[in-house]
């Protein structure tokens, strides 16, 4: 096999750096029901799973009552650790379902009720009675417990602690100061395909290595590494073994990119049944328990800068809660290494092990958090200089990624802040407090928002040629994105057809092994690897590839990429008004500026995008998690307790982008646009808070009982004669 690595500038292997605007290719299918999603898959006399639950935080299992539950009528199976087949290999440490009486965290999975139908297996399950020798959880975060740690390496491989110079002389030094701490909330995904599985065993060919002994019907964003690596060992079979189809996915936002418990559980009643293949769809209840949440995060910021307003001391450190049972710890201040110039700088994680569920990736997992808090303090910078907190940014540009030296690939922050500035009207914001329409007050904010590129490993593409079609096979994931769309727009354009002769197929085991839909990569690595296909198929056959023929390639980044610092940039703007009587906020309107590479499709990145602000707005003014430390147990489990934004909070919404290329990426010029749009939104939202109503909020969500208190303390102060700010 020849790997022919693509030198930089790709311009053959692309028609324009110009977004088409092609509409959704799967969308006819979608809209009329015939697109499969997993639990949709026929099989051939289904039976249903129910999982019962623990209802401590710690102990061991000391006996279950399961008489009520056997019979019920419908019940095939009441699986529990002490008939559950064995596992094999313990991959990973939320995986081992069902393989001893010890429970490690509140809502894990204790056994599985398989029934007839859902209603009579969760009936069932309900009915089961479990006896405990609880222990006592240690479930209560916090920042200042003695047993906090600095972790060597936090999610990523990257550094849990970086220092460069003296940064406590500096800020003592420093001409101007800033010094605050953050919080963020944990959130919870909610995709609104819950987490389903059908699992079908197959008895009778057990032993060639590359017949099928299971095939699970899931939704995930792409097998692979983390299914194809996990599941296999611990099921006792080899990779090639195990079939993935996932052909449809209804949303994830990076709750569906590890393999979740329900997936062992499915498997296991499935084998214990032979040949019965096993439907298991979770509840919203169950989704705030088993398949992962975004940490919550306590983190503090000390910001130093000379009379010009040039930053001499960044110091941002932050604290996380860890289970026990899964490690996953989030790059929170790694954003802040490489985003602006400084003298000095201090970046480290803390985290605390409790017994609590493992958390997994939420979208942007790390800068999210990271950036609330950054680009807070950097609007307080601002003020506190009075300098106009984009004129404060555009001073700390750096020339080069501060952390690595490397020089960026392409870094347009600059432009996304002054292009937003004018599109959304920046020169026409006041003073605090000054804009006032009756109850409400109003208010602009802006914040940078940047994500990095993720290159995991190459991905690999297969183009067969048959009549005057070509197919394209990958792994890796379409999970509502519109990557299977992209994906076409950049194969037909690779090949030099049109986009009508070419049909995507993905989300399957089996095809060519290429990385999930995750770390906003998909189009860039995808994309390279179908370049590269496309390169070998028309080395080999020329302009018209025979009927018959195919070509697989390995997509690499380009050579000399390792050499730069590569990430995509943004700037978000927010208008807000807030009511002076009951502390409501409310996002008049928002604007996102990018500078991401090539937009391959105007329509699915701006919806991307906007949907990653609307996930922000969201996180910004409802998203709250209330986690009961007495039972370790979400208290708001639930979309009646969890509040999400509705299309009430959402205006005037809109996201536009600069023409960019990035060669550095790869041929498809693009960088991410998954993730970006969902930070600094916050920031945005408290900062334009601040500028209506001159009320500093460090701690998100921004809901009315903060947002009253602080203009209360505020009006005392102001009253007192202090003043305000
Ligand atoms: Mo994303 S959190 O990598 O799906």
């Amino acid at each position: 096999m020849s790997v022919r690595r693509p030198r930089p500038p790709h311009a053959e292997l692309v028609g324009s750096a110009a977004s088409a605007d092609t509409e959704r290719i799967d969308a006819p299918a979608k809209a009329a029901g015939t697109a499969r999603y997993a639990y949709e898959q026929p099989v051939d006399d289904p039976v249903y799973l129910h999982p019962i639950v623990s209802a401590v935080a710690k102990g061991t299992i000391t006996g279950f009552d399961t008489s009520r539950a056997e019979q019920t009528h419908g019940v095939l199976l009441v699986m529990t650790h002490e008939n559950a087949p064995r596992l094999r290999v313990k991959t990973s440490g939320d995986l081992w379902v069902l393989q001893s009486a010890k429970v490690r965290h509140r809502g894990q999975f204790i056994g599985a009720v398989v029934a007839q139908t859902p209603q009579a297996a969760r009936c069932a399950a309900e009915s089961v009675e479990v006896e405990y020798r609880e222990e006592a959880a240690d479930l209560d975060f916090s920042f200042d417990r003695p047993d906090v740690y600095v972790p060597r390496r936090v999610n990523g491989m990257l550094r849990g602690r970086s220092s460069h110079g003296d940064v406590d002389a500096a800020f003592a030094a420093s001409a101007h100061q800033v010094a605050g701490t953050y919080e963020t909330s944990a959130h919870y995904h909610n995709p609104i395909e819950p987490h389903p599985v059908i699992a079908v065993w197959h008895s009778g060919r057990r032993w060639a290595p590359s017949a099928t002994r299971l095939t699970l019907f899931e939704a995930n964003q792409g097998a692979f590494p983390y299914h194809l690596s996990l599941l296999p060992p611990l099921l006792g079979m080899l990779p090639g073994q195990l079939r993935i189809v996932s052909p449809y996915v209804g949303g994830s936002f990076g709750s569906k990119l590890f393999p979740h418990p329900h997936l062992v559980l499915a498997a296991l009643a499935a084998k214990q049944l032979k040949d019965r293949p096993v439907k298991c769809e979770l509840t919203r209840r169950q989704m705030f328990r088993t398949v992962g949440y975004r940490p919550q995060s306590h983190q503090t910021v000390r910001l130093g800068a000379d009379a010009d307003g040039r930053l001499t001391a960044v110091d941002h450190q932050s604290w996380a809660p860890n289970s026990k049972t899964r490690r996953f710890i989030e790059q929170t201040v790694d954003a802040t290494r490489m985003m602006y110039a400084a003298t000095t700088r201090r970046t480290v994680h803390h985290a605390v092990d409790l017994d609590i569920a493992p958390a997994t990736f939420m979208r942007a997992p790390g800068e999210f958090g990271g950036m609330f808090a950054l680009e807070t303090a950097m609007d307080e910078l601002a003020e506190r200089i009075g300098l106009d907190p984009i004129e404060l940014r555009v001073r700390n540009e750096p020339d080069f990624d501060p952390e690595t030296g490397k020089p960026f690939s392409t870094r347009n922050l600059v432009r996304c802040l002054r292009e937003g500035a004018q599109q959304f009207g920046w020169s026409s914001r006041t003073p605090p407090g000054e804009h006032r329409d009756g109850e409400w007050l109003i208010g602009l904010g802006v914040a940078s928002a940047t994500y990095p590129n993720q290159h995991f490993m190459p991905s690999r593409a297969r183009i067969t040629c048959s009549g005057d079609r070509y197919s394209v096979a990958l792994q890796g994931a379409d999970p509502g994105t519109g990557a299977r769309t992209v994906l076409t727009q950049l194969a037909a354009e690779a090949l030099g057809v049109p986009e009508a002769a070419v049909d995507v197929v993905l989300g399957e085991t089996g095809l060519p092994l290429a990385m999930l839909a995750g770390g906003s990569a998909g189009t860039y690595e995808w994309g390279n690897a179908i370049a590269a296909a496309a390169a070998k198929l028309r080395r080999r056959h020329g302009a018209d590839a025979p009927s018959g023929s195919s070509a697989a390639a390995f997509g690499f980044a380009p050579r000399g990429s390792r050499r730069r610092s590569r990430h995509a940039f943004g700037a978000h703007f927010a208008q807000v008004r807030v009511s002076r009587a009951t502390g409501e906020v409310r996002v008049d309107r928002m604007l996102g500026v990018y500078g991401a590479g090539r937009i391959v499709n105007a329509r699915t990145a701006r919806s991307q995008l906007i949907g990653g602000m609307t996930m922000g707005v969201s996180s910004a003014l409802h998203e709250e998690t209330y986690f009961d430390t007495r039972f370790g147990h979400v208290a708001n489990g639930d979309l009646a307790g969890y509040h999400i934004a509705a299309h009430a909070d959402i205006n005037d919404i809109e996201a536009v982008w600069i023409d960019e290329f990035d060669e550095w990426f790869g041929p498809s010029g693009a960088k991410g646009i998954g993730e970006i749009g969902i930070v600094g939104v916050p920031a945005a939202i408290g900062n334009a808070i601040y500028n209506a109503a001159g009320v500093r909020l460090r701690d998100i969500p921004f809901t009315p009982d903060k947002v009253i208190v602080e203009l209360e303390n505020r009006a005392a102060a102001t009253t007192a004669g202090i003043s305000g700010g």
